[in-house]
């Protein structure tokens, strides 16, 4: 069992030091901020993912997981180290590398001979290499090895992955990352780190694109008297498409997708690549806000838009999360708002308000005197409502489901106006 030091107690760094310390590694995991920090030694998690503050606590009782305050403790007496901080968007779309390069100028000096540096934070591709110039030791091999965790799904990810991925030009040093992760039982693919970097770029790149291609199907559905279920439930059945990330929705958000397609985009430019699909997954995406916007202006009219009281169902990215991080639920109520509605919203994972969405405790006090209702995140619960009640709340039944989650008959039954994305009226 293995040494290692996780700088960065984020999501994808917590995530990483607790289930290295399941699989029976011990974990130094260091972060800057004080607070969070005292907070994880006693086992408190603040993000909402299931599973992770329990691992978090058997780590700590077992005492093969401890969490610091500064890398120091992180960077010696380890045989790995792995690199968990953030690569924001920086102003030109590129991903922002500062808190990376920071970390491996301290770990250069620091790390015992042997030493792996393991880049976790999803850098364009080519950075690996690069910095292992800038870390100049022939004693200290600097590996790609990305992440594919889903928010909500994190724990599960990691302990069964799909797959393992290590980039690195020297080979033993890449052996030596994938062994980590025996128990895991996932195929592991050893590559360049400009390939293993690429990976997770491409791939959350097409599942971007495959979500903007979903949505403007279901536009066009609309147009010519077509279900975008039946059309997306009769590509599932080929299995060169797959059957999953079909859904539309109001466009795809989070901490991951908006960030990488920008930052494959500027890779692509910065090589002199033309990627015109990249640039129209981005730009679909942009459009989806307005289209829920204009579905809402339809379904209330002849209403005005302008004062217009409207209930917000689901204001995280997607459900299973309370990251409210780049999501589509927040850029509709933007719009709303600046048109001049008022906005109420609820969501299980929200309790303090959100820009310009007061936020309230529950679905019914939402829909109390609203004049439509807008289902923005697929939280199952939302399909459970109760129908009749809830409509004899409003002052007209009125509701946008841009996730085609609700049950239509039921919902239709009790009164409403139901819109539904890429659905025939
Ligand atoms: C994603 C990748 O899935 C993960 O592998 C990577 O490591 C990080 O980015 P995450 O950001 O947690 O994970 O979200 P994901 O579940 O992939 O959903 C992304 C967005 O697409 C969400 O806004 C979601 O609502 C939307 N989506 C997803 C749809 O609109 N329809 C679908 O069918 C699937």
């Amino acid at each position: 069992m293995a040494r290692i030091g996780v700088v960065g107690a984020g999501y994808v760094g917590l995530t990483t030091a607790a289930c290295f310390a399941r699989l029976g590694h011990t974990v130094v995991c260091a972060d800057v901020d004080e607070a969070k920090v005292a907070a994880l030694g006693r086992a408190e998690v603040g993000a909402h993912e299931p599973g992770l503050a329990e691992l978090v606590g058997e780590g700590l009782r077992d005492g093969r997981l401890r969490f610091v305050l500064g890398n120091a403790a992180a960077l010696s007496d380890v045989d790995f180290v792995f690199l968990c901080v953030p690569t924001p968007t920086g102003p030109d779309g590129a991903a922002d590398l500062t808190a990376v390069h920071a970390v491996l100028r301290e770990a250069r000096d620091a790390v015992p001979p042997g030493c792996v540096l393991v880049i976790k934070s999803t850098v364009p591709a080519g950075t690996t290499e690069r910095v292992a110039e800038l870390v100049g030791r022939s004693d200290v091999q600097v590996v790609s090895n990305p992440e594919f965790l889903r928010e909500g799904h994190a724990v599960d990810d990691f302990l069964r992955p799909q797959r393992v991925v290590v980039g690195a030009e020297a080979e033993e040093a890449a052996r030596r990352v994938v062994a980590l992760y025996e128990g895991t039982g996932a195929p592991a693919l050893v590559t360049r780190s400009a390939s293993a970097e690429l990976v997770k770029y491409a791939s959350n790149c097409f599942l971007a694109m495959k979500l903007s291609y979903v949505n403007s199907l279901a536009e066009l559905c609309e147009q010519v008297g077509a279900d975008i279920a039946d059309v997306t439930e009769g590509m599932r059945l080929d299995d060169r498409i797959g059957a999953s990330f079909l859904e539309p929705g109001p466009g795809w958000g989070g901490s991951c997708f908006p960030k990488d397609t920008r930052a494959l985009l500027s890779t692509a430019e910065d090589a002199h690549v033309d990627f015109p699909l990249l640039r129209a997954t981005i730009g679909t995406n942009g459009h989806q806000a307005h289209r829920v916007v204009a579905m809402v202006r339809d379904a209330v009219g002849p209403l005005p838009l302008d004062g217009a009281r409207l209930g917000l169902l689901g204001l995280t990215f997607k459900a299973g999360t309370d990251d409210l991080r780049d999501s589509p639920a927040l850029a509709v109520a933007g719009l709303l708002a600046e048109e001049g509605a008022r906005l109420t919203g609820y969501d299980p994972c929200v309790s303090a308000d959100c820009g310009p969405v007061r936020v309230l405790e529950s679905p019914e006090a939402v829909a109390r005197d609203a004049d439509g209702l807008v289902v923005l995140t697929e939280w199952p619960e939302f399909a459970e409502l109760d129908w009749p009640n809830l409509a004899a709340l409003m002052t007209a039944p009125v509701i946008v489901d841009t996730r085609n989650l609700l049950p239509a008959d039921k919902v239709t039954e009790a009164g409403f106006h139901l819109v539904s994305l890429g659905r025939p009226a």
